[in-house]
């Protein structure tokens, strides 16, 4: 069987790891796309190098525009791809714009799609992800899900039960593979007790205002707050001169995937705007406060140490107090989140390669 695997930015790069690895271990032939939607080596480069990804065989360079542009141009630069290599198969991960355009080029020249982690829904139609998951799914022939929400949502949205496959989470086979290693970086000195930052969404970074009113509050944090920051929350960041480190405030530069996971590991709380910080987060047993006022990912809230803030900027200093001073929600663990949700995908992909070919 062979099969495209297509990557764009960077959560995308844990998950298909984790796949590609599975495939390659039963003999499929695979060749790995980067969309190059991102772009910078510390968003990109080392991704590959820690996760053990092999290089893309090929680089889209589509790189940064609006939505319309970066879709429109992962479509023209992908299709001729498919139509030279034509695959038995097109793997797109995620909810990113390259996902999407990526599984409309597949679909229309009659290859067969499958998405990983499918059947996510925010509710939110205003956030540029839900439009992604819901029209990938839509058109993707394999559905494979990570959490039983996930799979309510796809039935209630009309498809076929058959093309649904609940396997948990790939993101955290990758987290369960290398969390030794990240235990065993040796690290800058870190402040004995700290919050992790991260927030890169539009609707929290590109509300000017809205932003400089919620660092100027996590500035006021008592324990030190360190803050990778994400290229687009950057731009605006310098562009409003709110760059300036405070006591609690610490600006750090996107960090490699072994170095966030050592630092989500020890630490005090985390808060953010991410997805699959969200999942991570509960994995690990580390409150996570979510400055979103919804979440395609719910099963961390019910099951895990996720709560949603919304846009409370009270209800967030409330929350941190409450976790600094010891209230912690109680987690339990997610069903199939397990380490093996690759192999289930493997599984389910060969056989069906096997069954067609019989
Ligand atoms: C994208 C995904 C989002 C995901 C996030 C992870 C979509 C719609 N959004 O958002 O779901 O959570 O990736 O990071 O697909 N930039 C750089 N260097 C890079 C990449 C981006 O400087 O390597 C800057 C550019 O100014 C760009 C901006 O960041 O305009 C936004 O990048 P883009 O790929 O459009 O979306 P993200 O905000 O990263």
């Amino acid at each position: 069987m062979s099969i495209v695997h297509v990557v764009g930015a960077r959560p995308n790069f844990m998950k298909a790891a984790a796949v590609m690895r599975a495939l390659a271990g039963r003999g499929a032939v695979q060749i790995l796309v980067h969309t190059g939607q991102h772009y910078d080596a510390g968003m990109s480069d080392v991704f590959f190098e820690q996760l053990d990804l092999p290089a893309p065989e090929i680089n889209l360079a589509v790189g940064s525009g609006s939505h319309a542009q970066q879709t429109a141009e992962v479509m023209l630069r992908f299709e001729p791809v498919l139509t030279q290599h034509q695959p038995d198969l097109v793997v797109v991960y995620g909810d990113i714009n390259s996902t999407l355009a990526a599984a409309l080029v597949s679909s229309k020249l009659g290859i067969a799609v499958a998405h990983v982690e499918a059947g996510l829904r925010s509710h939110d139609r205003t956030m540029p992800e839900e439009i992604n998951r819901i029209l990938t799914d839509q058109i993707s022939d394999f559905l494979f899900t990570p959490s039983e929400d996930a799979v309510s949502n796809l039935l209630g949205e009309g498809i076929s039960e058959k093309k649904i496959h609940h396997v948990g989470n790939v993101m955290i086979d990758t987290l369960i593979r290398l969390l030794p290693r990240a235990e065993r970086l040796t690290l800058p000195e870190l402040p004995d007790r700290y919050a992790l930052l991260t927030v890169h969404r539009p609707a929290n970074v590109d509300d000017c205002s809205w932003l400089s009113r919620l660092l100027l509050t996590l500035r006021h944090v008592r324990i030190p707050i360190l803050f990778p920051v994400h290229p687009r929350t950057r731009k605006q960041i310098e562009k409003m001169g709110l760059e300036g480190d405070s006591d609690s405030l610490r600006f750090l530069q996107p960090l490699p995937y072994l170095e966030f996971l050592a630092l989500q590991k020890r630490a005090a709380l985390v808060i953010t705007d991410s997805g699959g910080i969200q999942e991570e987060t509960t994995f690990l047993n580390i409150p996570c406060l979510t400055v979103r006022e919804n979440t395609e990912r719910p099963i961390t809230i019910a099951k895990g140490t996720n709560t949603l803030v919304g846009r409370d900027l009270l209800r967030l200093r409330t929350e941190i107090e409450r976790i600094l001073n010891g209230h912690r929600k109680p987690a339990g663990a997610v069903p199939l989140w397990d380490g093996q949700a690759a192999a289930r995908i493997a599984d389910v992909l060969l056989g069906q390669a096997m069954a067609a070919s019989a």
